[in-house]
């Protein structure tokens, strides 16, 4: 016992003195700070702040110190942006400046130490890996070379729905079988593959895999060790477990994915037909341009970048259409008016369905499924709204409260799709406005917005066409209290639906 007390004692103190060297170095710069609480030795402002820094609890403190702050956890400094013009700073002015990822102990394992696209830091690797990926995901040419599968994909989810005969009276858990139907538009786009039900085993070892890789990099669980560096030690059995799912993970794509392909792309080489988005990626592999594990890495990326993201904002999406009967009724009479009773919705009709791309809209504003961004980061020391920012320094961006912000927007808690035909009738999700960045904008934007915008189209318009959504038996609302993580937004509760078949 005294042992341990020693040990803790001697470990405050080394603490104590490497936050005492971080910050007399910082002083000798003569650096002009953000505003921010006053931090303590060793914790910097950890314990004033607590682990839990989402969307609502960084306004808060927005309120208290402006419109950028900095806050010290531990080691570690973060700088919170809270207004539109900079966040044009930190994503279009300072593109490069601020244009690299910050990783963590954790995102390192998953990452392999940013060997991936998304936390890599801005410079060639992240160049290259972005221009691969973009002919094979990003194009609008992948857009209609999927569209059909997408389409079938809804109609499929509406017809198994359909098939359960509880879905029309007690209700189900929509996004299960909306989980289903993301894996295989994924897995259609990168393997030409999908997945042949809910029982599926192969399905259900993804979703698994993948969802236990959300949940441990997503917790707050190990902010001590991240923050501290000297109490890392007591991260080990943390870190073990990730490093065994990161493992075991790659493997798993390897095994029952990559691997084949590799084997055929060595046997055709430059002869090898490319006809999915793997195919591409090992041809760029056997150029030379990447490694293997580079592909396995964007396999991974792709797991969670797209396919979480994109089911979060429709269960959102369904939850607010639940909860709004009326704009429920309106979409539906949208759909029924432009494509007639029964005619299921296509990829082409969404640009002609201005009520269905408002209602994703204010989707996306209310409950943007990535608040702050994925985390930006200053390599070097920089300047930001007349402060200087430490090198390496977090930066997150509360895109969230340039969306909510009472002062740029009219009644923004409000859920109300009329506003982006009415006031805001100008404001795309492309970025062309800053107080409105569901994707980001700029070089570390979300390149998968060509996807998901007619994804969410296909399938909320696709339900909305085949039933009345409702809220389960005895509620008249479905709950959407908020799960918040490092930097994702999710509802809580798994909402159990209603699905009415129409006549
Ligand atoms: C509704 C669905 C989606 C939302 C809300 C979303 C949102 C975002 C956001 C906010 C970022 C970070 C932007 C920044 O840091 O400045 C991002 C990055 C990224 N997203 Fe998405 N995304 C979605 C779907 C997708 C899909 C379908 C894909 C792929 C097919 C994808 C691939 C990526 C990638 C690769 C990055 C990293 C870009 C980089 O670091 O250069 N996302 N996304």
């Amino acid at each position: 016992m005294d042992l341990l007390l020693l040990e803790k004692a001697l470990l405050g103190l080394f603490a104590a003195v490497t936050l005492a060297i971080v910050m007399s170095k910082l002083r000798g710069k003569h650096f002009k700070l953000p505003p921010g609480p006053l931090p303590v030795p060793v914790f910097g402002n950890w314990l004033q702040v607590g682990d839990d820094l989402n969307h609502r609890n960084l306004t808060a403190l927005a309120k208290r110190f402006g419109d950028i702050l900095l806050l010290r956890m531990g080691v570690r400094n973060l700088v919170v942006v809270s207004n539109p013009e900079l966040a044009r700073e930190v994503l279009h002015a300072q593109g490069v400046e601020f244009g690299s990822r910050t990783r963590n102990v954790v995102f390192d394992i998953f990452t392999g130490k940013g060997q991936d696209m998304v936390f890599t830091v801005y410079g060639d690797h992240w160049r290259k890996m972005r221009r691969i990926m973009t002919v094979p995901f990003f194009t609008n040419k992948v857009v209609q070379q999927n569209r059909q599968g997408w389409e079938e994909e809804a109609r499929h989810v509406v017809e198994d729905v359909k098939r359960d005969p509880k879905a029309a009276t007690q209700g189900v858990v929509l996004r299960r079988r909306l989980q289903l139907m993301m894996y295989n538009n994924m897995y259609r786009i990168m393997f030409n593959y999908r997945f042949q039900g809910m029982d599926d085993p192969l399905f259900n070892k993804l979703r698994a895999a993948n969802g236990e890789r959300s949940r441990l990099a997503q917790s707050f669980e190990y902010n001590y060790g991240d923050f501290i560096p000297i109490l890392r030690p007591f991260l080990r059995g943390y870190l073990k477990k990730c490093q065994e799912l990161k493992d075991g993970r790659l493997k798993l794509f390897d095994d029952h994915f990559v691997a084949a392909k590799k084997k055929t792309m060595d046997q055709l080489g430059s002869k090898m037909e490319l006809k999915c988005a793997i195919d591409h990626i090992l041809d760029a592999e056997r150029r030379g341009e990447i490694n293997y594990d580079n592909v396995l890495y964007i396999v991974e990326n792709i797991n969670v970048a797209a396919i979480e993201t994109t089911l979060w904002s429709i269960e959102w999406g369904v939850a607010e259409l639940v909860n709004h009967p009326e704009i429920q009724r309106k979409l539906r009479q949208e759909l029924d008016t432009v494509l007639g009773p029964g005619v299921p919705i296509t990829e082409p009709d969404l640009q002609k369905l201005p009520y269905l791309q408002a209602v994703i809209k204010e989707t996306l504003r209310l409950r943007m499924a990535i608040p702050l961004l994925v985390p930006h980061m200053n390599l070097h020391d920089a300047k930001l709204g007349g402060f200087d920012i430490p090198a390496e320094s977090k930066i997150l961006v509360n895109a969230w409260w340039l969306a909510n912000n009472p002062a740029h927007w009219k009644n923004p808690e409000e859920f109300r799709p009329e506003r982006f035909l009415e006031e805001e009738a100008k404001v795309e999700a492309n970025g062309n406005d800053f107080r409105y960045l569901p994707f980001g904008v700029g070089r570390r934007s979300c390149p998968g917005i060509i996807l998901a915008l007619p994804i969410l189209g296909i399938t909320l318009g696709s339900l909305v066409q085949s039933f009345e959504l409702l809220p389960p038996p005895g509620a008249n609302k479905v709950d959407t209290t908020e799960k918040g993580g490092q930097f994702s937004l999710h509802i809580l509760k798994h909402s159990t639906i209603v699905c009415k078949p129409r006549a």
